[in-house]
């Protein structure tokens, strides 16, 4: 599937904003952790999480879904994610600590790496040995065996996807457990309210030292998705990108601090209780320097937002990317084939705005087919944009989001 992009219009008005696939994702993946009813409202219908629903009802729960809530109970009738469907998406890693939990063994076909980095899971692997859990891997496959217990374990790397696991196999452990240097991301603080509504007894929701008192069993949950920051974050870099007035409804401005804190100082940006209004007069001299980091400091998602809004401003910018080793280079390529000047040394991108053109450019990732989505939204002229079925993996629909704005945005 592919965009063309006439680039030029200023957007404007208002739109909301859906549920957080990494949020949903974590808590679907948190579903098999009992047989009752886990009911999940503003479930987003974007590709990833309808696979993670066809991942849960091969291997037994039962799926329903009606608009943007989703129903999943019953239990599994198999502990092996099957390679077809686990492939489809990275979001099925987050079945593993739960199933082990619930089931004292699991047999996951590794995600491998993808367009942004190799990706691997030894944090999750390595916190679950601490757990007592035998861990037997082969190239493509780890089998998990064994009743969680108990245990300290320290992240080495703070984790989004491990600190969830480690989270979901601790919950029904016997025994208490302390995790430390935990991600803090939202999504995550998200896991853990719903667990604990779930029956699980965590402490320190939303913070780096978590402590998990083991429990018998959960039961079912009726709990919201909070809200997508990176949808919200793609929203307001269309705005600034076109000189726009844009208000993002349905978002948690506080889950937006660090990013609002780059564009903040450049645009007109009000905060209200649950929406961010944008409102650009002028493209800004650059954006200084960004290194991206775990929460709450800036996002790596937002990362090729960024990199499209400093590729059309008037000035430099420096955007250092830390999370991952492959995360810059695709999208300055595609950026230089727009006019851009972007270069890359190692994991720092050295941009000097320019007066971007149409081209014809790749989506190689989610995150960077909406950055690149941006600056074509600012460029001179038409633009195709091939690989959108990246971008449908976390956007339900960008393109007719952006038209409704006044983007002139055509799917082919
Ligand atoms: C989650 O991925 C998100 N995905 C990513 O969003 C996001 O970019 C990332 O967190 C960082 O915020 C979901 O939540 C489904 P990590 P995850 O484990 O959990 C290394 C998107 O577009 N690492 O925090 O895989 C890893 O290689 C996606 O929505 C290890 O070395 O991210 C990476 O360099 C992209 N060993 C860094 O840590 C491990 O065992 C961050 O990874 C685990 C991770």
């Amino acid at each position: 599937m592919d965009y063309i992009v006439r680039g030029g219009n200023r957007l404007d008005g208002e739109i909301a904003v859906y549920g957080a696939k990494n949020c949903a994702l974590a808590l679907l993946g948190a579903s098999v952790l009992t047989d009752d009813q886990i009911i999940l409202h503003n479930c987003p219908v974007i590709s990833d999480v309808e696979n993670m629903l066809l991942l849960l009802r091969t291997m037994g729960k039962k799926v329903l879904r009606s608009g943007d809530t989703v129903v999943v109970s019953g239990g599994l009738n198999t502990t092996a994610a099957p390679k077809s469907v686990a492939s489809l998406l990275r979001g099925s890693a987050l079945i593993l600590g739960g199933t082990v939990a619930r089931y004292h063994c699991a047999e996951l076909p590794l995600p491998g790496g993808c367009a942004i980095g190799a990706r691997p899971m030894d944090i999750h692997l390595s916190g679950l040995e601490a757990l007592g859990v035998t861990v037997e891997h082969t190239a493509d496959a780890v089998y998990c065996t064994g009743v969680p217990k108990g245990a300290q374990f320290t992240l080495r790397f703070a984790s989004v996807g491990a600190t969830e696991n480690l989270l979901c196999a601790c919950a029904l452990a016997e025994g208490e457990s302390t995790l430390a240097n935990c991600a803090t991301e939202p999504e995550v603080a998200a896991l853990e309210l719903m667990l604990n509504e779930m029956g699980a007894e965590i402490s320190g929701v939303g913070q780096s030292l978590l402590h998990i008192k083991g429990v018998a069993r959960l039961h079912g949950a009726d709990f919201t998705v909070i809200p997508d920051r990176i949808v919200a974050a793609t929203y307001l870099s269309a705005a600034a990108a076109t000189l726009g007035d844009v208000t993002v409804r349905d978002c948690v401005p506080t889950h937006l601090d660090a990013f609002l804190n780059v564009l903040g100082t450049r645009f007109n940006v009000k905060r209200y209780e649950n929406a961010v209004r944008l409102r650009c007069d002028a493209l800004p001299d650059g954006y200084g320097t960004v290194r991206t980091a775990p929460y709450p400091l800036f996002p790596t998602d937002m990362q090729s937002l960024l990199l499209s809004l400093a590729a059309c401003s008037r000035g430099k910018t420096t955007v250092c990317e830390t999370l991952f080793e492959n995360r810059l280079e695709h999208n300055a390529e595609q950026l230089n084939k727009m006019g851009g000047d972007v270069i890359v040394k190692g994991n720092v991108a050295t941009v000097h705005g320019r007066k971007l053109h149409g081209a014809e450019v790749s989506a190689s990732d989610l995150r960077g087919g909406a950055g690149l989505t941006v600056a074509a939204l600012c460029a001179e002229g038409m633009t195709k944009i091939s690989g959108i079925e990246h971008v449908n993996r976390g956007y339900a629909d960008l393109a007719g989001d952006l038209n409704s704005l006044g983007a002139d945005i055509v799917v082919i």
